[in-house]
């Protein structure tokens, strides 16, 4: 493909989240949204007329096998994630697929084997991994800004307000650590730059068999620990705590920063406020997909770190079950 193409995108299913990234396709110079497929053809006519959408389709099929469109967003609820990924790969498409990635490693495995036979793309809409203010961070706690690192303590909650919603249901891959632990997981592990030695966690099960809360611990073979907190029955609380020999960095709004957010450095009694001009939020895995794709750039998230974030996930699920510790 041309380095100069504009890649057209085809997003699969009328999926909430679908909003947060058409404005971005709209404003990228680089991608295009050119159709959008749903389960039924009334409902993907009526997204299409809403949103602007040129092309819709009554099935996903139909959607993937479009020859004009280059890039497939896969939104679909987290059990889909591997099935339509892997088709879509394996009709020529490159794929940005939403987290987590898939609820397996032999999904992830058998995901990253169809991106690598087919020549295509991969990668997980951690849209958080692309903010400045995540790259700011990072550089802070590698550039010895908080002395050697200790301990990450991050939470992301919120309150569930129908009981239909997929993330309350086990077999479509619901509860909230795959839905918002999966966050300040993959932030500790962005900063402690380090394998997942072993975890603990805790759960409290809902009714329908899914964790609504989730407690857990991560201890990283460099000797770094992180502990987190993810659930649907608390209020909204997304925030980051990174606390090192010398300093502790606060990041108020660490998964979904905005265009102008500010952490706070406290070292030596003195705290330091470090305003980070943001960007939009989902604008960065559009534009990390263009490098990708037209310029064969490797993705910012890669499928490896994928599948650790994947596997730690897992670990901690076992944890929960057991009731004691898993090594990974
Ligand atoms: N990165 C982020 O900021 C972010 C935020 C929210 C969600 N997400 C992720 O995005 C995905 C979708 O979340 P969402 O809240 O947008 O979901 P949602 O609104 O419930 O949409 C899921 C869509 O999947 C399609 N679908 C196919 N099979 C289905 C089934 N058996 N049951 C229900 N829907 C089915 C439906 O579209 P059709 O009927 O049109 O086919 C439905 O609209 C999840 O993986 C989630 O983790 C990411």
């Amino acid at each position: 493909m041309p380095k100069d193409s504009i890649l057209n995108w085809g997003i699969l299913s009328t999926a909430k989240i679908n909003r947060a990234l058409i404005s971005p396709l709209r404003h990228s110079p680089r991608n295009r949204l050119t159709a959008v497929a749903s389960r039924s053809l009334p409902s993907a006519q009526a997204y299409a007329a809403q949103w602007e959408i040129p092309v819709c389709y009554g099935s996903y099929q139909e959607l993937i096998e479009d020859p004009q469109v280059d890039v497939i967003y896969n939104p679909l609820p987290n059990h889909l994630h591997a099935e339509w990924s892997i088709k879509a790969l394996r009709a020529g498409k490159h794929v940005l697929c939403e987290k987590p990635l898939a609820l397996s490693l032999a999904e992830v495995d058998a995901m990253s084997a169809a991106a690598l036979e087919s020549g295509k793309v991969l990668a997980e809409a951690f849209m958080y991994r692309h903010h400045p203010q995540t790259q700011k961070a990072l550089e802070l706690v590698q550039g010895g800004a908080i002395g050697r690192l200790q301990l990450i303590r991050g939470s992301f909650t919120f309150r569930m307000k129908t009981e239909t919603n997929i993330r309350l249901s086990p077999e479509m891959g619901g509860g909230s650590i795959w839905d918002v632990g999966c966050y300040p997981i993959s932030y500790a592990r962005l900063l402690a730059g380090a394998g997942v030695q072993e975890v603990f966690g805790s759960q409290v099960t809902g009714a329908s068999g899914v964790d609504e809360s989730f407690l857990g611990q991560i201890r990283f073979t460099n000797g770094v620990f992180a502990q987190f907190d993810s659930g649907f029955r608390s209020p909204y609380r997304a925030h980051l705590e990174v606390v090192g020999t010398e300093g502790v960095l606060h990041i108020p709004t660490p998964f979904k920063p905005g265009s102008n957010e500010s952490m706070s450095l406290h070292r030596e009694e003195v705290t330091e406020t470090i305003v980070v001009p943001g960007q939009e939020l989902y604008l960065g895995e559009v534009e990390d997909m263009a490098d990708c794709a037209l310029l064969g750039k490797p993705p910012r998230m890669s499928l490896q770190d994928s599948r650790e974030n994947v596997q730690t996930i897992l670990a901690l699920l076992e944890s929960a079950q057991k009731g004691s510790p898993v090594g990974l």
